[in-house]
C-alpha cells in the first residue's frame, strides 16, 4: 500500500507500507522527521501528531477518548488532528494522505 506524507512546507513523500502498520511506524520507517513517536506507539507522548487529509477522515475514523485527551496537548490542534500511532493502516487506506505539522513541540 502507498501512503503520502505532505510536510507543512509542501514537500510530498510516498511511503510503501504493509497493512497493519501504524501511520507513526510508516513515518519513522521512511525517515519522515516530523513524526517522532517517542513513546513507541502507546498513545502517551503525542509526538506522532499529524493531520488526516479531509478526504480520508471517514476511513481513518474517530480518535478514542484516550487519544482525544492526548490531542489536547499538541501544538496547533485541528479538527483533523490524530496521533499517528493510533491509526492502523488497512487495505482500504491505500493512497491515504497525511499532513505533517511544522513541529512536534
Ligand atoms: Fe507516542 Fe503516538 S507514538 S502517542
Amino acid at each position: 500500500l502507498l501512503i503520502n506524507f505532505i510536510t507543512h512546507d509542501g514537500n510530498a513523500y510516498e511511503a510503501e507500507v504493509e497493512p497493519g502498520t501504524t501511520v507513526m511506524e510508516a513515518a519513522i520507517n521512511n525517515g519522515i522527521d516530523a513524526i517522532l513517536g517517542d513513546c513507541g506507539g502507546v498513545c502517551s507522548c503525542a509526538t506522532c501528531h499529524c493531520y488526516v487529509d479531509e478526504a480520508w477522515q471517514s476511513k481513518t475514523g474517530e480518535p478514542n477518548e484516550v487519544e482525544k485527551d492526548m490531542l489536547t496537548c499538541v501544538l496547533e490542534p485541528q479538527d483533523n488532528s490524530r496521533l499517528g500511532c493510533q491509526i492502523t493502516i488497512t487495505e482500504e487506506m491505500n493512497g491515504l494522505t497525511i499532513h505533517l505539522p511544522a513541529s512536534q513541540y
